[in-house]
C-alpha cells in the first residue's frame, strides 16, 4: 500500500485497512524487540495548534520506534510564527521543506485539507476542529478487530457529543467499509450526529438509529463508544448546560450489569466524568488498550507513507 496525505476516513478502502492492520500487528512485535531502523534518516514534523496527549505522543513515539527523527511544535499557536499572524498555508509551505511528513492538528474544520493542498510532503490530519480525526478511527477499528476478532456484523453505539466530536465522525465514515454493521447514536438533542454523516450512512446502506435510552442500548450494543462533551468548542454557559444534559449518559457500574459479557467500552480520551472510574477494572473496559494501540497503528501508517516497500525486520 502507498499512501499520500491522510485527511479523512472515507479515503481508505477495505484492502488498505487489512494491509494496515497486518502491518500494525507486525509493529507490535517490532516494539517488543526494541524498535527498528526502518525510517532512519526521515523526519516527521508534528505541528499541533491544539492540545494533545495521545495523538502527538504516539505519533512521535511511532516515528522514534522506527528510527526516524521528530521536530515538534506542541503549542504552535504560542510558539510558532502562527502567533505573529502567519497563515497556516504559508507555514506548511515552509516547514514541508524541513521534513518528510507533517502531522497537523488544528482548531478549524477543513484546515488539514487546505494545508495538504500546498504541502510538498505527505500531511496527516491529526484532528481538524469539529471535523475529522481519521487516525483515531483507524486505531479504533484496529482495536475492535483485536477485541472481537472481526468488525463485520457488530452493533456500535456512539454516545455523547456527536455534533462536535471529530472521532465519532471519522469512525462513522470508516464503519461504512464493513458489512452488516449497525450504528446507534445516543446523545442529548443538542449534540446529535451531523445530518451529512447520516446521509452518507444511508447512501452506503449502513443502518443507524437514534436512541436516547442508554440502558436499552447497553443491552444490545457490542461496543459502547463513549465520548466527552467538547466544551472547548462552545461558550462556557452552553458547555456547562450540555455537560449537565449528558450526565444521564454516564457509563458506570449499573451500565456494566446490563452489558453482554462479550461487549466492550471504548473512549478516544481524554475522559472527564462520562465513564466512572470503577468501570476501569472491568475486562470489558477497552479504552486503555485502545489508546496503546495508537502507537502500533501509527507506526504502520508512517511506514505505509514513508517506506511502503521496505521489509519489516
Ligand atoms: N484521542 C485523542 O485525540 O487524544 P488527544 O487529544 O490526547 O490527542
Amino acid at each position: 500500500m502507498k499512501l499520500g496525505h491522510v485527511i479523512e476516513s472515507q479515503q481508505f478502502d477495505r484492502t488498505d485497512l487489512e494491509q494496515l492492520f497486518e502491518c500494525a500487528r507486525q509493529m507490535e512485535i517490532v516494539v517488543s524487540r526494541g524498535g527498528s531502523n526502518l525510517l532512519a534518516g526521515k523526519i516527521m514534523i508534528s505541528y499541533f495548534h491544539e492540545e494533545s496527549t495521545r495523538t502527538r505522543f504516539s505519533f512521535e513515539a511511532a516515528m522514534r520506534r522506527l528510527g526516524g527523527g521528530v521536530i515538534s511544535s506542541e503549542n504552535a499557536l504560542q510558539f510558532s510564527s502562527a502567533a505573529k499572524g502567519e497563515s497556516l498555508r504559508d507555514s506548511i509551505q515552509v516547514i514541508g521543506g524541513y521534513g518528510d511528513i507533517i502531522v497537523l492538528r488544528h482548531g478549524s474544520e477543513g484546515a488539514a485539507e487546505s494545508a495538504a493542498q500546498v504541502s510538498s510532503v505527505p500531511l496527516i490530519n491529526a484532528g481538524d476542529g469539529p471535523g475529522q480525526h481519521p487516525t483515531q478511527a483507524l486505531l479504533d477499528i484496529y482495536t475492535i478487530e483485536k477485541e472481537f476478532g472481526k468488525i463485520d456484523g457488530l452493533t456500535i453505539a456512539m454516545i455523547g457529543d456527536l455534533a462536535d466530536g471529530r472521532t465519532v465522525h471519522s469512525l462513522a465514515y470508516l464503519l461504512t467499509k464493513f458489512r452488516n454493521i449497525k450504528i446507534i447514536f445516543v446523545s442529548p438533542p443538542a449534540m446529535r450526529m451531523k445530518d451529512k454523516i447520516k446521509t452518507y450512512l444511508d447512501k452506503c446502506g449502513v443502518p443507524w438509529e437514534e436512541n436516547a435510552d442508554l440502558n436499552e442500548v447497553a443491552r444490545i450494543a457490542d461496543v459502547l463508544y463513549q465520548t466527552r462533551i467538547q466544551t472547548e468548542r462552545r461558550q462556557r454557559k452552553l458547555a456547562d448546560r450540555l455537560e449537565k444534559a449528558a450526565v444521564k449518559y454516564t457509563i458506570d457500574a449499573k451500565t456494566l450489569k446490563l452489558m453482554s459479557p462479550r461487549a466492550r467500552i471504548m473512549h478516544p480520551f481524554p475522559r472527564k466524568k462520562e465513564i466512572s472510574r470503577d468501570v476501569d477494572s472491568d475486562p470489558r473496559a477497552a479504552y486503555f488498550r485502545q489508546a496503546h494501540n495508537g502507537l502500533y497503528l501509527r507506526m504502520a501508517l508512517l511506514k505505509a507513507i514513508l517506506a511502503p516497500n521496505a521489509k519489516i525486520e
